[in-house]
């Protein structure tokens, strides 16, 4: 079947309203209609293909297409598609489980499923408020979290991750949150050394939840990385301290590794790089290898025993979603974790990690436009800004960001920035020749963009 372009485009402008997309610059443009996917690269309708650079939102593990997955997902077809988890179970759910339990952090224990990034998170502050009324302990209700977090757009994740550009026309609805400022030194420490950064933002964090410790149910992070901030980096030294606070206020740890997760930044899981173990652990994107919608919350056995009870006193977890734990999701996610053990994912992406710190360092860096590089393994921001000395940014009606991934679109590489960062997150089984091919372009784009 031939696919008529302006056919599609004119469907599209007629029907669509696309996420986190301004329509009316959209309408105006020649849509990128993407009709399959191969490998490491998508193509769209008109035959062009493009190199993956963001993992199609960052959730791509083992590239498009990759056999393994789609012959799990083919053969759950073939057994059932969809069966409800509520008061019922079913096979993949139970045996994904298991799997997920072996490689999170020892220590926990159950797995509560959902269906994105957002319920992910949601249901572990609602696990959270829950358990600590089940505890006797009603008076821990307060939500800790960072500054310019992100996790996700329902109303309680846009209450804890709350980001002034995305969520200001829905502040009404939002409950108060105690924000606590990361160590960024680009954004809130100028002038700091890393170091000294890090001490700062760890007092403040001691400050705060100290102070608060008897209202604060749980602090929910990013760990390492805080994404949708524009890649803004924590050293695993952060995460070890906040963890370290929490335990000495009984205040729960709440993980997001919903971008971090699946190796993202080098190790499985982005708290196994501090040696930290959370109370609840939040998973979605690559969980799947990126194909399907599917999420999970894990928790420790002491938080899930304190929801036992008789049916009577009503206290079990009052929270599901229609296609919470879907088979054909949980098939794929097991599949996932096998590849990760068979192709021995963690350990072969260390080189290519290192080589794309080399070329960062090296070449990006130095830019006169790029003001900041940060990474964690395959997590990469590049800030750009009009004045490297005196670090201002290009005003936003210059969409700088927005110009570097049309350039880099023309040279066949697909990626998305956030304002002016330009983001990398390729798929983890992405060649070093692929990797090369994205380096190139993507400097190139920058160079292209903000030499001229
Ligand atoms: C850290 C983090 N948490 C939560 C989310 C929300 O995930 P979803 O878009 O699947 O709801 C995202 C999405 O980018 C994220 O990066």
């Amino acid at each position: 079947m031939t696919l008529d372009y302006d056919k599609l485009k004119q469907l599209d402008h007629s029907y669509l309203w696309h996420p986190f997309t301004q329509m009316q610059d959209w309408m105006g443009e020649e849509p990128c209609i993407i009709s399959k996917g191969e490998g490491h690269f998508i193509e769209d309708v008109n035959g062009r293909k493009y190199l993956d650079g963001v993992s199609s939102l960052w959730c791509n593990v083992h590239g498009h297409r990759k056999r393994a997955i789609d012959d799990a997902i083919r053969a759950q077809l073939d057994r059932i598609s969809h069966s409800t988890f509520l008061g019922l179970s079913h096979v993949p759910g139970i045996q994904l489980a298991q799997k997920l339990i072996e490689v999170v952090p020892r220590g926990l224990k159950r797995v509560f499923y959902s269906d994105s990034g957002a319920t992910a998170v949601e249901v572990a502050m609602k696990m959270a408020v829950q358990y600590w009324q089940l505890r006797g302990e009603g008076r821990r209700t307060l939500i800790a979290s960072l500054a310019e977090s992100y996790h996700g757009d329902t109303v309680g994740s846009m209450s804890m991750g709350y980001s002034e550009t995305f969520h200001r026309y829905h502040k009404s609805l939002l409950f108060p949150v105690l924000r606590i400022t990361p160590p960024h030194v680009f954004r809130y420490y100028q002038g700091m050394s890393e170091d000294q950064a890090l001490g700062a933002a760890v007092e403040e964090a001691e400050a705060k939840l100290t102070e608060n410790k008897n209202s604060v149910a749980a602090l929910v992070m990013e760990p390492l990385m805080q994404g949708a901030a524009g890649m803004w980096a924590q050293p695993a030294g952060y995460l070890q301290a906040l963890s370290l606070i929490c335990r000495r206020h009984g205040i729960l740890l709440v993980l997001d590794e919903v971008a971090t997760g699946f190796s993202r930044t080098g190790k499985m899981f982005a708290c196994n790089h501090a040696g930290v173990t959370p109370d609840i652990l939040c998973l979605a994107k690559g969980i799947t290898g990126g194909y399907l919608p599917l999420a999970a919350t894990i928790t420790s056995e002491e938080i899930f025993a304190a929801f036992l009870g008789e049916y009577s006193e009503f206290k079990a977890f009052f929270h599901g979603h229609t296609y919470t734990g879907n088979p054909l999701g949980c098939a794929a996610a097991i599949a996932n974790l096998e590849l990760f053990d068979r192709e021995n994912v963690v350990e072969n992406m260390q080189p290519r990690i290192a080589y794309l710190q080399n070329r960062l360092a090296e070449e990006f860096l130095p830019l006169p436009h790029v003001s900041d590089v940060r990474q964690w393994g395959f997590m990469v921001g590049i800030e750009l800004v009009q004045d490297k000395a005196g670090r201002k940014s290009y005003p936003p009606q210059n969409r700088i960001g927005h110009k570097v991934i049309v350039e880099a679109r023309k040279r066949g590489v697909m990626i998305r920035p956030l304002g002016d960062i330009i983001i990398l997150m390729p798929p983890l089984s992405i060649t070093r020749g692929e990797l090369k091919l994205l380096l190139d372009v993507v400097s190139e784009s920058i160079q292209a963009v903000t030499e001229n």
